[in-house]
Formats: structure tokens, sequence, C-alpha cells
């Protein structure tokens, strides 16, 4: 698989793709404008790299939640990945396995949790939650997932209602029995968020209180996404959130936004100390990944382009677009003069540059 550019391998998973999954995985809210300004914002920001320091020696490790982990990149949660390939997200875990990346597995999944966790290896497997109003389901789900080993929950906060996306509104998948919320209440037909019927219906009604809920009720530390400002992020730590991630979910929701790289430094300065704080939206290249770095974030979160990965070819492609992301990030480093994650800091950006 080719993964040089991450144009021609999206080309390639389009052309394999029936065109309803490539509107899915492709939109963005109303005009797209957050998903275009998501990639330029990282691409806008200007290196200042340092020189004659010894980069024989790359180090990309960090600990996540009080786990080593060979790299600060992570698969974002992202549903229905049997629109994708025949495998879904068995695919999608065992190809992250491979890379030793942890894998956030969504709530809108169509294979069941426990066949995802028999795909682990040492990398961790996180779940993302989307509240929804059966709290006894939510709580049946989450010792569900305790007991599969999921080590971590993500509850995302930024879609209490479904943008429109005209995109994917024009070109809706079929609903099909393969295509099931296999893991929810019933485990209903998934049909496109961006459907008519619902239009301005709160399907995931999380508020603070159920922040402060779920972090007592998980035996699992609680991470919240889809944040874009500091009050916000400040009061997610003192709920005990262990972690921020700064989303704007791939501008799939909300159009024009903040993107996630202006976003980033004030998070990051309100959480100092208190929680985590990781990335994601628009992170197409190495450089990308070290921009978060330097602007405050521990980690990074990969979208679409892991479902391009997963569309051409399974599992290795999975692996193999991780890979390729790990190695553009240790070429970064190497010619920042960046040996290890804790020399990826703020004066590495030119200064008008850092948002
Ligand atoms: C097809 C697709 C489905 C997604 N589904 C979810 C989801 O179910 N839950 C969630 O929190 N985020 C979801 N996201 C958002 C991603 O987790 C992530 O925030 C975003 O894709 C990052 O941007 P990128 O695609 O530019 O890397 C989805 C994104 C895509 C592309």
């Amino acid at each position: 698989m080719d993964c040089v550019d991450f144009d021609a391998l999206e080309e390639a998973a389009r052309a394999k793709m029936p065109p309803a999954s490539f509107a899915f995985c492709a939109a963005g809210a109303d005009d797209e404008i957050s998903v275009a300004e998501s990639i330029a914002a990282w691409r806008a920001l200007r290196l200042r790299p340092r020189v004659l320091r010894d980069v024989t020696a790359i180090d990309t490790s960090v600990t996540l939640l009080g786990d080593a982990n060979p790299s600060p990149i992570l698969v974002a949660p992202t549903g229905r990945h049997k629109l994708f390939h025949p495998e879904g997200e068995a695919a999608t875990a065992r190809g992250a396995a491979a890379a030793g990346v942890p894998y956030v597995m969504a709530s809108y999944s169509n294979v069941p949790i426990e066949n995802v966790a028999a795909e682990r290896k040492k990398a961790p497997q996180w779940f993302q939650l989307y509240y929804w109003p059966e709290h006894k389901e939510v709580e049946a789900l989450i010792d569900r997932l305790a007991a599969a080993g999921f080590s971590a929950l993500v509850l995302t906060v930024d879609a209490p209602v479904s943008g429109w996306s005209p995109r994917a509104a024009r070109e809706q998948h079929e609903p099909s029995p393969e295509i099931r919320n296999i893991n929810m209440p019933g485990q209903p037909m998934a049909r496109t968020a961006y459907h008519p019927d619902f239009a301005g219906r709160v399907v995931h009604p999380a508020t603070w209180r159920e922040l402060e809920w779920l972090v007592k009720r998980s035996p699992m530390p609680v991470l919240v996404k889809g944040v874009l400002r500091a009050d916000d992020a400040a009061q997610c730590a003192e709920c005990g959130a262990r972690a921020v991630i700064v989303s704007n979910h791939g501008g799939r929701h909300l159009d024009t936004t903040v993107t996630t790289a202006a976003a980033l430094p004030e998070i990051a300065a309100a959480l100092a100390g208190k929680a985590e704080v990781y990335v994601d939206g628009g992170i197409r290249r190495g450089t990308d990944i070290l921009k978060a770095l330097a602007l405050g974030a521990r980690a990074v979160l990969i979208g679409r382009p892991v479902i391009w990965g997963l569309t051409v070819d399974g599992a290795a492609g999975v692996t193999a677009v991780l890979e390729h992301l790990r190695i553009e990030l240790v070429r970064a480093m190497q010619l920042t003069g960046t040996a290890s994650l804790a020399e990826a800091t703020f004066d590495l950006l030119a200064p008008q540059q850092r948002v």
C-alpha cells in the first residue's frame, strides 16, 4: 500500500468504497469549512529547527494515563467500520495492535466489544462512549467494557445533537443488517447521523452532572473528547477527567469552529499539572504531530487516514498508515534537533505562527 502521500491514499480508498461510504467518511458539517481549516491550520505553522544536535537516537515514547507507549499516536474513534471493510473494527484493532498503537473503539461500531478485545496485544484499547438516555444500559455497557479489559472511557461531548452534512445527506448508506450498532441497546441498524429524522433531537444528553456520575461509576479513567475552550477543559479536570481531547469532531457537527491547533495552547496552559491533553483533527504529517506536541499536546489521534488504510488493505493498511506517521514523526524530530518528546517545546514554532 502506498502511504507516500495521503491524498493518493484517500483517492485509492475512494475508488474502492461505495460512494455512500466515502461520503460518510469525508463528510464535514455544512460548508466543510472546519474540515479544510483543521488541515490548513497545522500546515500554516512554521518550524524553527535546532541544529548541531545528536539525532542518532530518537525517543518517541510517552506515558499516557500512566502507561508507557512507544509513540504519541492513537487511533481516533470512528464508527461503522463494516462500511469500509468486511471485518470492520476487528481489522482496525488488529492493525493498531500490530503497530503498538492504542485503539479507541467507537460506540457506534459494527463488531462486538469482546471480538475487538481479542485482537489486543500490548497496546491498550479504550472505548469512546456516547452517553445515551438509557442510564441502566450505559452502566451495563461500562461493566462489560471493564470485563473485556478496556482500560479507559472517552466521553464524547461535542455532539449532543447531530450536525448536518449536505454531502452525506445526499448519499445516505442503505440500512443493512450487517451495519448494526451492535454494542448498543437493541442493536439497531445504523443510519447516518445526517438524516432529517434526527434533526434537533438530543440523542446524547450528557451534562456536567453525567460527567461527574461517570467518573464516580467507571472503574476505568475517564477522558473527555470534544473540548475547544480552556474554561470547559478546567471544569472537566475539576470533575475528575484524567485527560481532555481537544477536538472539533473532525469538523463533522459544528462548522466554522475555532481550529484545534488554535484552541490547543490555551487548553494546555489551563490543564498544566491537572490533566493530560490530546488533540485531533486534520493531522496528516509527522510535522503536524510535532507541531501539536510543541503547542502542548501529549498525544494525537488520527481519524480519516486510518479509515483509508482500512479500506485499501484491511488490518495491514491500518498498520501501514500508523507506521508511516511514526516514521515521519521521527524524521521531523531528527530534522529539528528534537531527540525526545520532552524537547518538543513551544520555541520550535515561529512566534508569529504560534496562533
Ligand atoms: C467516519 C467518521 C466517524 C466518526 N465517528 C465518531 C464517533 O463515533 N465518535 C467520536 O467521538 N468521534 C467520531 N469521529 C471523529 C473522530 O474521532 C476524530 O475526532 C476526527 O476524525 C479527527 O479528525 P481527522 O479525521 O481529520 O483525523 C468520526 C470521524 C469520522 C471521519
